[in-house]
């Protein structure tokens, strides 16, 4: 007999509450392994089979160059998706590992590869248990993966801080932390404050069993910098990328009339400092 996946069970309820973080812990998993094909199609074509697009407001690294100068670097993505970040490393001759939770995501990015004519090192893993040495690579990143959906990112930036060299260069980007106070909305009610910045419970959706489908975590622009902080980064740069002229593409709550008003994105551009 061939045992047949459970069916995903359906959202009971969704709202901002305080979960326990241990029953949260593996949504992430679970979530986007389910949820990787509407995920692509929904935005496969803004982000492209080889392209580093590093938030919707499409800075992109060919023009940022946040990572530095990567030559003759080792590199890690974490939370990677279907890998578009590392490949487009990867068609530069850069030595990169793509490393996601989620196979499910991961598995998707084989189908780029061949599009792109290069394979790209795919590894599962979680962002906090990384399964490499330490001082293995001289950079870290990732676009919007990993750090907002598990309760416990200072685990992610130690991690971090551990497979990276001593002045190794760590670059994440994340929802911009003002825009939890807007509702998630790319129209007008996207543009009044609704709730208090400095709530950091969860944004959660429950099954009918009480059990976590899907939860997204706050952490205000404080919270970020004390964690990296607290496992040895130092901050080099905060990069609020503006809404370009002309860009017109929708993702999610992120729009030309939200970008034209608030910040939509924060990168983080670190450093490892000395022990
Ligand atoms: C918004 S997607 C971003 C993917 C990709 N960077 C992109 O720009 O399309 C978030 C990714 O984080 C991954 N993720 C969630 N929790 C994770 C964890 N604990 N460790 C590693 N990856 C995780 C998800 O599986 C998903 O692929």
């Amino acid at each position: 007999m061939t045992p047949t996946a459970p069916e995903p069970e359906s959202i009971e309820s969704a709202g901002y509450l305080d979960v326990d973080p241990r029953a949260a812990s593996g949504a992430g998993r679970a979530w986007w392994d389910a949820n990787a094909s509407e995920y692509l199609d929904e935005h496969g074509a803004f982000l492209g089979p080889a392209g580093f697009v590093w938030c919707p407001e499409g800075l992109r690294e060919a023009d940022a160059g946040l990572l530095g100068d990567v030559t003759g670097a080792r590199v890690l993505e974490i939370g990677a998706g279907a890998a578009q970040c590392s490949r487009w490393l990867a068609t530069r001759g850069v030595e990169v590992v793509a490393t996601d939770v989620a196979e499910g995501m991961l598995h998707a990015g084989l189908a780029y590869d061949a599009s792109a004519g290069v394979r790209t090192p795919l590894v599962v893993a979680d962002a906090r248990e990384l399964p490499f040495p330490a001082a293995s690579f001289d950079v870290a990143f990732t676009a919007y993966g990993a750090i907002p959906f598990v309760p416990d990112a200072d685990r992610i930036h130690r991690e971090v801080a551990r497979v990276l060299r001593p002045g190794g260069r760590w670059v994440f980007s994340v929802t911009h932390p003002v825009r939890w106070a807007f509702p998630d909305d790319p129209g007008e009610p996207g543009l009044t404050a609704a709730r208090p910045y400095f709530d950091r419970r969860p944004y959660v959706e429950l099954g009918a069993s009480g059990s976590v489908l899907y939860a997204e975590y706050h952490r205000t622009l404080g919270d970020h910098v004390a964690e990296l902080a607290a496992a040895g980064f130092v901050l080099d740069r905060l990069v609020e990328p503006e809404w370009p002229e002309g860009h017109d593409a929708v993702w999610g709550g992120w729009s030309p009339l939200r970008g034209a008003l608030l910040p939509g994105t924060a990168i983080f551009v670190t450093h490892l400092g000395p022990g």
